[in-house]
């Protein structure tokens, strides 16, 4: 055994990811850091911690969901705090915002995950650790040791296990979703698509080029990293029924579900929505914390 998997981990609960917290530290064998906090009527955030953390290795758990700014702010004042405290701080932060903006897309544009971790560093986080993050090239934007692990085979899993699907198709909307969706599709041994799909930055209009050939009469799952708006997959629902897809199904990492998107997918016709609990939803299905705690387990 090695001297660094000799070390405990203490688990810090950040206010946006109690359970997933306490599942990660159920998994991993590790006590949770008790944190007293506070939401005042302004709107800010305190904590205070009166353990001793001193040359422990500590992983706070913080999802950075909806409302965005205040779950980074808590996540650096935590960090702050136990680094001051003499701890080696972990930030292990399930949903990674900004993640889609890990470069300028246009010019002008803030690379605001590039910001973000270099907030990180600056409160003295060793290590970041996430899930299905939008992009891997955002990981270059951090200068620790980041690292995103895959919720996919835990999603393909929950389809073998419990739908009995016939000639199904997983596809991507997009392809930015192509490695997940291969990697899903070779799980289940079923086949994949990438569909085309071509987003105006500016108006956000989404457009998706004919696959019908490929999807009559089969059951589909639609496989995304997150279903924010709902817009992806309503349009592609929408799509597929026209191409003659028997059931359609919509599978996804980050269940961010903004305003009115939970309704916008019932409506569209699914026959399950299903996510994990990387972000707390009525459609977080699947448990990441044996992922993220076998992932510690290797540290
Ligand atoms: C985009 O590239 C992502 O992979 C998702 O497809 C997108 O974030 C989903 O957004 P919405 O639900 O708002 O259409």
């Amino acid at each position: 055994m090695t001297k660094s998997s000799q070390r405990e981990w203490l688990i810090a609960p950040g206010p946006a990811s109690k359970e997933l917290a306490i599942n990660i530290a159920r998994n991993v064998g590790a006590d949770i850091l008790y944190i007293d906090s506070k939401i005042f009527p302004d709107g800010e955030s305190y904590f205070r911690i009166i353990n001793d953390v001193r040359n422990k290795r500590v992983a706070i758990v913080q999802s950075t969901y909806p409302p965005v700014d205040r779950h980074i702010s808590q996540l650096l004042f935590l960090a702050h705090k136990l680094s001051e405290d003499g701890a080696e701080v972990h930030a292990i932060i399930p949903y990674l915002a900004y993640a889609r903006q890990h470069r300028a897309f246009l010019q002008g544009e803030v690379v605001s995950l590039g910001v973000f971790a270099h907030l990180l560093r600056s409160v003295g986080v060793k290590r970041v650790v996430t899930v299905d993050i939008h992009n891997v090239e955002g990981l270059g934007l951090f200068s620790m040791p980041a690292y995103s692990v895959s919720a996919i085979p835990l999603l393909a899993e929950y389809f073998s296990k419990n739908h009995t699907l016939s000639e199904a198709v997983a596809i991507s909307p997009d392809f930015g979703g192509s490695v997940r969706v291969e990697a899903f599709a070779r799980i289940l041994k079923i086949n994949h698509i990438v569909l085309e799909k071509v987003r105006d930055r500016t108006t956000g209009e989404i457009i998706f080029k004919d696959v019908a050939k490929q999807v009559q009469n089969k059951d589909v799952i639609l496989v995304d990293d997150i279903i924010s708006s709902g817009k992806t997959m309503e349009l592609a629902a929408m799509k597929l029924k026209e191409w003659g897809a028997k059931r359609i199904f919509a599978t996804c990492t980050h269940p961010l579900l903004v305003e009115d998107a939970l309704d916008r997918i019932k409506k569209a016709g699914f026959e399950e929505v299903i996510g994990t609990n990387t972000i707390p939803s009525p459609v977080s299905k699947i448990d990441v914390a044996p992922i993220l705690a076998s992932y510690l387990s290797t540290l």
